[in-house]
């Protein structure tokens, strides 16, 4: 066994036995494998590949239940094999195959290279037919990640490598697994710089399904940066936690203005009012993007998990209000401090609560 070809697919039933057959072709004379790693799609690609797999040996599934993601889906493929040398390549046939025996043959000849990139951004290579949208969005991405990157990579974004099993390996208690960017998951992750090489392909159009890269993946990639960078210091989640408890004060005060001082409801039940929409707020956007990965789903869950995350609030606010009292008393006149002071306070103790008791995690 030489090659490991490992395919992450979601919804990709009606490419992957044309994506087979391009491997069968252009891996003429190479002992390869494919493992397909399929987080359960709806519309049967597991079944699609293991159909395959009856006839051909070659062919591997990997069905996830319950999971989803990009980049876990390639990790856990790429450790699934006994070959030394694996390349991860999309199932949408958007990479370009032929390259493939160029990548093994470039990590037997040279021991001392670690990976091989497909790039689209080296010479002879090229992003096919995107619009301009989409050729902005990925260079700012690049020239965003130049900030935990520390290499000449001309396309870290890329999707589609080569490397040693064994690095991976070593590497993967280091990855976060989030989000799309396994390649610069994996150039960040090692102490000592991974040597590399990039070889030109151009990308090309998908014919059938769609792109699964949405704002979401987006966001994912941000949260990924952020955990290259400061993460061990502040955890994206919790970052995360905090952002959207900053949001809160927009329908907070919104809701404020138009009972208090549009409608002329009294201070205290428009306060009451205003925090009850803004912890309603911040449940749905916590559930939605911090805890993506534990999303409640059902109106059930949603409401069982609402009253929890609104009395962990409630313990969080006590908390607050004690802790500002606290050094309220110590130092007379003293209120900026002891207010953010409890702030503070009730934003770790809400995490931590919430966390726990809402999404357990
Ligand atoms: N298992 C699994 N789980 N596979 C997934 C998931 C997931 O949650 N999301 C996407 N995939 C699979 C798709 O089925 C496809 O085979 C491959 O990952 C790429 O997904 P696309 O949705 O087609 O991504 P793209 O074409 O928009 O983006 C590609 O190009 C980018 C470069 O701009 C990817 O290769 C990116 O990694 C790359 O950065
Ligand atoms: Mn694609």
């Amino acid at each position: 066994m030489e090659l490991a070809v490992v395919v992450p697919t979601f919804n990709e039933r009606g490419n992957v036995p044309l994506l087979v057959e391009q491997l069968e072709a252009a891996l003429q004379g190479v002992a390869w494998e494919v493992v397909f790693v399929d987080d359960d799609s709806p519309d049967g690609t597991a079944e699609a590949a293991r159909e395959l797999a009856r006839r051909d040996p070659r062919v591997r599934v990997i069905q996830r239940i319950g999971r989803r993601g990009l980049s876990t889906a390639c990790i856990e493929g790429m450790c699934a094999t006994a070959a030394p040398v694996v390349a991860v390549i999309d199932g949408d046939l958007q990479h370009d195959e032929a390259l493939l025996p160029r990548m093994l043959r470039a990590l037997q000849e040279d021991a001392a290279l670690d990976v091989v990139v497909g790039s689209r951004f080296v010479a002879g290579g090229g992003t096919g037919e995107w619009d301009r949208d989409r050729v902005a969005k990925s260079a700012f991405a690049t020239r965003l990640s130049r900030r935990v990157l520390r290499a000449d990579l001309k396309d870290p974004m890329s999707g589609f490598f080569a490397i040693r099993t064994e690095i991976v390996r070593r590497l993967a208690p280091e990855l976060s697994g989030i989000g799309f960017k396994i390649l610069l998951d994996l150039m960040t992750a090692s102490r000592r710089p991974l040597r590399f090489v990039e070889l030109p392909y151009t990308f090309r159009t998908r014919a059938v399904g769609e792109s699964k890269l949405d704002h979401v993946v987006a966001m994912e990639y941000l949260i990924a940066l952020w955990d290259r960078m400061v993460g061990r210091i502040v955890p994206a989640r919790f970052a995360l936690f905090c952002l959207i408890g900053l949001i809160g004060v927009v329908p907070h005060m919104a809701v404020l203005a138009l009972m208090h001082a549009g409608l002329g409801v009294g201070f205290r039940t428009a306060q009451i009012a205003a925090t009850g929409v803004a912890m309603t707020a911040n449940f749905f956007l916590n559930n939605a993007l911090t805890y993506r990965d534990a999303r409640l789903k059902g109106a059930r869950a949603l409401f069982g998990g609402w009253v929890s995350f609104c009395l962990a609030c409630s313990v969080g606010a006590v908390a607050n209000v004690g802790v500002a009292d606290f050094l309220h008393g110590v130092r007379a006149g003293a209120w900026v401090v002891p207010a953010l002071a409890g702030i503070a306070v009730s934003a770790v103790w809400n995490y931590a609560l919430s966390s726990r008791f809402v999404w357990g995690r």
